[in-house]
């Protein structure tokens, strides 16, 4: 019946209001997996403390066994009295147990330290999905640099044409940013692999149960030090929430510029047929709807995370209902995100890029000019002078409309005697590359080691 885990005290049911609004299952079912590998743990402590018997321990194990594979098989659901997946849970089991030993196994323990320790064990898997998934999109990004590189781009501050840099140097900025997110999913693995098991609903248990048996059996390392806060912390949730937004606003930048690319203006990429789309009404028409998508899920993620802060502001200690509110927006981060990833990834894995609009475009602007600035200061020339010979040279190129490479060595000497005609060797996209050799500058040299670092990082294809 509602209410099984609690009617002690109540003379009626739950009214369908009260029950409507309660009710979780719908979401905490998740959970389920978790729930019943922590209650075999829980049994055995209990049968260490002496509270069951081997005969009983070993007939409680049989059906926790005998419910994980009903749930896994979806023959055991929970049923619309269920309040949550614990409640459905004990129904379970003392369908398969009977009502007296299955009745035994809540001893020492609250649904509130069950759903803080179970939350845990969820988001850790969900986490290390995640991750694996992002590492697909830094080897596509990865295998896309290493298939390019020779290819020089513009690359722009401000969206403005600023330097020319390597194609295969812009792409490994994205997969810099993706192995944050990896580090940091990994920093908050370590930080939150805690069990909260013997908190009990607040206070702690009684029972003499070693907390610990459970954590080292369910794979966490340590017991909260505080039953208050084992019981109340979301922080763990929050975190992660925030590691999710980050990682989908990480994706984002991507995605815009793929946007951006393929567009008739840039023409710098176009999208495989697979993963675009098309439109109803313009024949003509291929759209990047999954770049599209991955930008506006990050705004959702972001909803995500300050959906549940403002759920945890204030809250006073210890347990409150509003804490049920801390799984939806999770649950949900990750659902999107295992859609995002495996599309994106596609997507960047079969974009073709058109190395040589690329290439035309990368001197455009006067991308150059610091480079003329720069070569000046390597003669001797202090840079507040050479930069304003350099910028004289872009107005003078600018004004006639010609491109940097077009002054003759009359007008770089009228400009500045300095500029003799070996200020050339710089007025290449080539040879402005190969000047930026600075670690972690986009000369080839350098771009060259940091793939190599990067595919060491991110493995072989
Ligand atoms: N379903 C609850 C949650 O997700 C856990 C149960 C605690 N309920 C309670 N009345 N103490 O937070």
């Amino acid at each position: 019946a509602a209410g099984a885990l609690w009617g002690g005290r109540f003379s009626s049911g739950p009214a369908p209001e009260m029950a409507a609004l309660s009710v979780s299952t719908h979401f905490d079912w998740v959970l389920a997996p978790y729930d019943i590998a922590a209650s075999k743990a829980h049994a055995s402590v209990l049968a260490a403390a002496g509270l069951l018997s081997d005969e009983e321990l070993a007939g409680m194990h049989a059906a926790l066994d005998r419910l994980a594979a009903d749930v896994a098989s979806g023959e055991f659901q929970p049923a619309p009295t269920d309040e949550d997946v614990h409640s459905a849970l004990e129904r379970g089991l003392i369908a398969r147990a009977g009502a007296e030993l299955g009745g035994k196994l809540r001893a020492g323990r609250s649904r509130n330290d069950q759903v803080a320790t179970l939350y845990r064990l969820y988001l850790r898997d969900a986490a290390r999905r995640v991750g694996g998934l992002v590492l697909d999109l830094q080897t596509a990004l990865l295998d896309q640099a290493e298939a390019h590189p020779g290819a020089a781009m513009p690359g722009r501050t401000h969206f403005q044409h600023a330097q020319p840099v390597l194609l295969a140097h812009h792409l490994a900025a994205h997969v810099q940013a993706l192995g944050r997110d990896v580090d940091r999913l990994v920093d908050w693995d370590r930080r939150h692999a805690v069990s909260a098991y013997g908190s009990g609903a607040l206070a702690g248990s009684s029972l003499r149960l070693d907390p610990k048996v459970v954590a080292h059996q369910l794979g966490l390392d340590r017991v909260t030090g505080n039953s208050i806060d084992g019981t109340s912390a979301r922080d763990f949730a929050a975190e992660l929430a925030f590691v999710f937004a980050m990682l989908a606003v990480d994706i984002s930048r991507w995605a815009e510029e793929v946007v951006v690319f393929t567009t008739a203006e840039f023409g710098y990429a176009r999208l495989h047929d697979a993963f675009a789309t098309g439109s109803s009404i313009m024949p003509q028409k291929k759209n990047p709807d999954i770049a599209e998508l991955a930008r506006g899920k990050a705004g959702r993620l972001i909803g995500n995370l300050t959906g549940l802060l403002a759920t945890l502001k204030a809250l006073p200690l210890a347990y409150n209902r509003d804490l049920q509110e801390d799984k939806e927006p999770l649950i949900d981060s990750v659902a999107q995100l295992e859609l995002v990833l495996p599309a994106m990834t596609g997507m960047t894995a079969t974009l073709t890029f058109d190395t040589g609009r690329m290439a035309a475009m990368a001197p455009a602007g006067f991308s150059l000019a610091t480079d003329v600035a720069e070569w000046l200061v390597r003669q001797g020339v202090p840079f507040r002078v050479a930069h304003e010979a350099a910028g004289a040279c872009v107005s003078r190129a600018e004004s006639t409309g010609r491109d940097l490479d077009d002054l003759t060595d009359e007008e770089l000497a009228d400009i500045d005697p300095a500029l003799t005609p070996q200020v050339r060797e710089v007025l290449t996209v080539a040879g402005s590359l190969a000047s930026r050799d600075a670690v972690g500058g986009t000369a080839p040299v350098r771009v060259a080691e940091q793939l190599a670092e990067l595919r060491a990082l991110v493995g072989a294809d």
